[in-house]
C-alpha cells in the first residue's frame, strides 16, 4: 500500500473512532494532527505515535480553536488533504418526558452545536486551507471524511436532539461535495452503526451485549479500526464523493 505523504486532521481524533482512524493514518505515513477536547489522551496518543503527530486541544465549536488546529496542520512539511470529523457528543431524552415535561432546549442546541456546527466549522476550514495546496491526480486537492450515525436514518425513542445532529451532517455532504467540486475536495459521511468504543462503554454490559444480539451479521459491536479502514478507504478512492456509507452490518434499529 503506498503512504499517505500528507499532512491529515482527526477531530475527536483522542478516542474511539477517531483514535483509531489517527493510528491508521499514522501508520500509513500522514503527519496527523489530533483535534481534541481531551488534552490528557490527545497528548498521550501524540507522544506515542511520534514523528509527525501532534495534539491541538481544540473544540470543534470554536471557531479560533478551530483555525489554530488546522493552522498546525498546514505548518507541517506536506499539503494538508485528509480531514476526518470524528468529535461528537451523545444525549438521550425524548421529545416529552414521561411525566410531560419538554425536551430541554439547552442540550437538543448543545448537541447539535458540537455534532453538526462542529462538523461543519471543521469542514469549511480544512476546505480553505486544502484550497490552497497545488492539485494532485485527477485535480484533486484533499477529502473530508465526517461521522453521521445510523441514527440519522433509525432514529430511536429518546434521540431527538442526537438524531438531528446526524441527519443535519447526511444532509450536508452532497451539497459539501457540490461546493468544494470547484476546488477539487470531496467529501463523503460514515454512519456507523454500533461501535465499541468509549461512547457505547458507558452502557451496562447487558444492554451491550443485547445491542450486538439484534446486529444480523458479523453478529458483534463494530470495531474502531472497522470504521477507520472505511475512513481510509474513501479517503484513497478518488472517485467517492458526495456519499454517506452505512458502516453497520445491516443493522437497523427499532424504535427502542
Ligand atoms: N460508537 C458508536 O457506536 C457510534 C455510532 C455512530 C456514530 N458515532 C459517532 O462517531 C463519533 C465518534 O464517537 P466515538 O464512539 O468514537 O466517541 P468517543 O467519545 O470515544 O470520542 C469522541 C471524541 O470527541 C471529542 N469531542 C467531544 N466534543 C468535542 C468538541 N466540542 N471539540 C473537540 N472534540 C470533542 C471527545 O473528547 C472524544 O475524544 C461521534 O460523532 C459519534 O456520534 C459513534
Amino acid at each position: 500500500m503506498k503512504d499517505f505523504d500528507v499532512a491529515a486532521v482527526v477531530t475527536g481524533g483522542a478516542s474511539g473512532l477517531g483514535e483509531a482512524t489517527t493510528r491508521a493514518l499514522a501508520a500509513r505515513g500522514a503527519a496527523v494532527t489530533i483535534l481534541d477536547l481531551q488534552a490528557d489522551r490527545g497528548e498521550a496518543l501524540a507522544a506515542e505515535l511520534g514523528g509527525h503527530t501532534t495534539f491541538v486541544r481544540t473544540d470543534v465549536t470554536d471557531e479560533e480553536s478551530v483555525q489554530a488546529g488546522i493552522a498546525d496542520a498546514t505548518g507541517k512539511d506536506r499539503p494538508l488533504r485528509i480531514a476526518v470529523n470524528c468529535a461528537g457528543i451523545g444525549w438521550a431524552a425524548r421529545t416529552l418526558g414521561r411525566d410531560g415535561s419538554p425536551h430541554e432546549l439547552a442540550p437538543f442546541t448543545r448537541t447539535v452545536m458540537v455534532n453538526l456546527v462542529g462538523t461543519f466549522n471543521v469542514l469549511r476550514l480544512a476546505a480553505a486551507a486544502m484550497a490552497r495546496t497545488e492539485p494532485g491526480a485527477d485535480g484533486e486537492r484533499g477529502v473530508v471524511v465526517n461521522t453521521a450515525s445510523i441514527a440519522a436514518y433509525d432514529g430511536q425513542i429518546g434521540q431527538i436532539a442526537y438524531a438531528a445532529s446526524k441527519g443535519g451532517i447526511v444532509g450536508l455532504t452532497l451539497p459539501a461535495a457540490r461546493d468544494l467540486s470547484s476546488v477539487g475536495v470531496r467529501v463523503c459521511t460514515i454512519a456507523p452503526g454500533l461501535v465499541d468504543t468509549p461512547l457505547l462503554a458507558g452502557l451496562p454490559e447487558e444492554a451491550r451485549t443485547s445491542l450486538a444480539a439484534g446486529i444480523p451479521f458479523p453478529r458483534r459491536l463494530g470495531r474502531p479500526e472497522d470504521f477507520a479502514e472505511l475512513a481510509l478507504a474513501i479517503v484513497e478512492h478518488g472517485y467517492l464523493n458526495g456519499e454517506v456509507v452505512r458502516m453497520d452490518a445491516a443493522l437497523r434499529m427499532a424504535p427502542r
